[in-house]
């Protein structure tokens, strides 16, 4: 049976080409959504999980500056793409990233990974 693993955002145009916004997917067969921060950084679009890996809070709260974003409640600062610490990347825990592509004018992320698409 074929899964399309591809969660739909709405239409590109409805997301802020600057700084950041949060987005929650909707719940699925009672399965929680995702919270995700959606940044723009020029032509590339990257989703990250609202969620400091420091101590659980919201990272959407913070700022993005160019390919990284801040966490207000205790600084940490991230890199948007890769989801690394700046400041301890082998210490800390990164930020959840995910695949986002503009399919059809919507923005879509992949939510799932490789190996249970496959499976
Ligand atoms: S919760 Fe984000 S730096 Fe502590």
């Amino acid at each position: 049976m074929s899964h399309n693993p591809w969660t739909d955002l709405g239409p590109e145009s409805d997301f802020p080409t600057t700084g950041h916004t949060c987005f929650d997917t909707p719940d699925v067969d009672g399965a929680r959504g995702t919270a995700l921060v959606i940044v723009k950084n020029g032509d590339t679009w990257y989703a990250l999980e609202n969620r400091c890996p420091h101590a659980g809070r919201p990272l959407g709260d913070g700022e993005c500056a160019g390919l990284t974003i801040t966490c207000p409640y205790h600084g940490y600062t991230y890199h948007i793409k890769t989801g690394k610490n700046i400041d301890f990347p082998e210490e800390e825990t990164p930020v959840k990233t995910f695949s986002i592509r503009v399919e059809g004018g919507n923005l879509q992320v992949r939510l799932t990974n490789d190996e249970a698409e496959n499976s």
